[in-house]
C-alpha cells in the first residue's frame, strides 16, 4: 500500500513534443524536452500515485516506477488519452502538441524538384480539451506559456478547455521553462474551488513538480 498526497490515484501526464510525418523521412515538431513533465511524473509516483506518462519523443530517462507509453502523433497521444480516461483521477496536460499535422502524408520520400514546396496542414485535435468533455472526467490541469496579458490568456483557456486547474509561465523570461531546469508559474483554479491564483516562485522543475502536487491535491480535497 501507498501513502502520500495522492495515494490511490491515477495520474495521467501528457509529455515532451509531438511529430508530424510529412513523408517517410521527415516531420514538423517542435523543441519541447519534456522536462517539466517528467518532473512532474516523479512528483505525483513520489506522493504515492500510480503514474503514467504519454510520451512524445524526448531524450529522458523514464522516472522511477512511471509507467511510460512512447507516441509520436498528436493523434496518437490523443488515442491511448482516450483509452486511459476512465482510469484516471487526474489528467495533466503538459505536451506541447503540434497545433497542425500535415494533410496528405507521403507514401514515398518527396524528391525536390522546383524552387517552392507547398505541404497543406490541418488542425490537430486539442487532447486536453477532448479528454474534459468525456463522461467520466478527471481532475483537469492544463498548462499555459504566454508572452503576454499571461492572466487573461490563462483564465481564458482554463474556461473554453474545460479545465479545473492552469499552470502558466511568462516564456517571454530566458531563465526560466523550456530547456531550462527550473520554472516559476502561476496557478489558476476554476470558480468551484476556493483557491482562485497561486504563485510557484522560480525553483527547480523538481521542486516545482511537487508544489505543483500540493496544490492539486489541496483542490481534490474539496
Ligand atoms: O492552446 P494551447 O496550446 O496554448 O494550450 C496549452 C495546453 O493545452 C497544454 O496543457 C497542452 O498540453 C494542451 N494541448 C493539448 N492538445 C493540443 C494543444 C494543446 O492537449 N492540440
Amino acid at each position: 500500500e501507498k501513502f502520500g498526497l495522492l495515494a490511490g490515484q491515477h495520474v495521467v501526464i501528457t509529455a515532451g513534443p509531438t511529430r508530424e510525418a510529412i513523408d517517410p523521412v521527415r516531420y514538423i515538431s517542435n523543441h519541447s524536452t519534456g522536462k517539466m513533465g517528467y518532473a512532474i511524473a516523479a512528483a505525483c509516483y513520489a506522493a504515492g500515485a500510480d503514474v503514467t506518462l504519454i510520451s512524445g519523443p524526448v531524450s529522458l530517462p523514464t522516472p522511477n516506477g512511471v509507467k511510460r507509453i512512447n507516441v509520436q502523433s498528436a493523434q496518437e497521444m490523443l488515442k491511448h488519452s482516450l483509452d486511459l480516461v476512465d482510469a484516471c483521477d487526474v489528467f495533466i496536460a503538459t505536451a506541447a502538441v503540434a497545433d497542425y499535422r500535415v494533410a496528405q502524408v507521403a507514401e514515398h520520400k518527396i524528391k525536390k524538384a522546383g524552387d517552392e514546396l507547398n505541404v497543406a496542414l490541418i488542425k490537430n485535435p486539442d487532447i486536453v480539451a477532448t479528454i474534459a468533455q468525456q463522461a467520466k472526467r478527471p481532475f483537469m490541469v492544463g498548462f499555459a506559456a504566454e508572452t503576454q496579458n499571461v492572466e487573461e490568456y490563462a483564465k481564458g483557456k482554463l474556461k473554453t478547455k474545460r479545465l479545473d486547474m492552469i499552470a502558466c509561465n511568462d516564456v517571454s523570461r530566458s531563465d526560466i521553462g523550456f530547456a531550462s531546469d527550473e520554472n516559476a508559474m502561476t496557478l489558476f483554479f476554476a470558480e468551484q474551488y476556493a483557491m482562485q491564483k497561486q504563485e510557484l516562485v522560480k525553483a527547480s522543475k523538481l521542486e516545482i513538480g511537487k508544489q505543483l502536487v500540493e496544490a492539486i491535491a489541496a483542490a481534490l480535497a474539496k
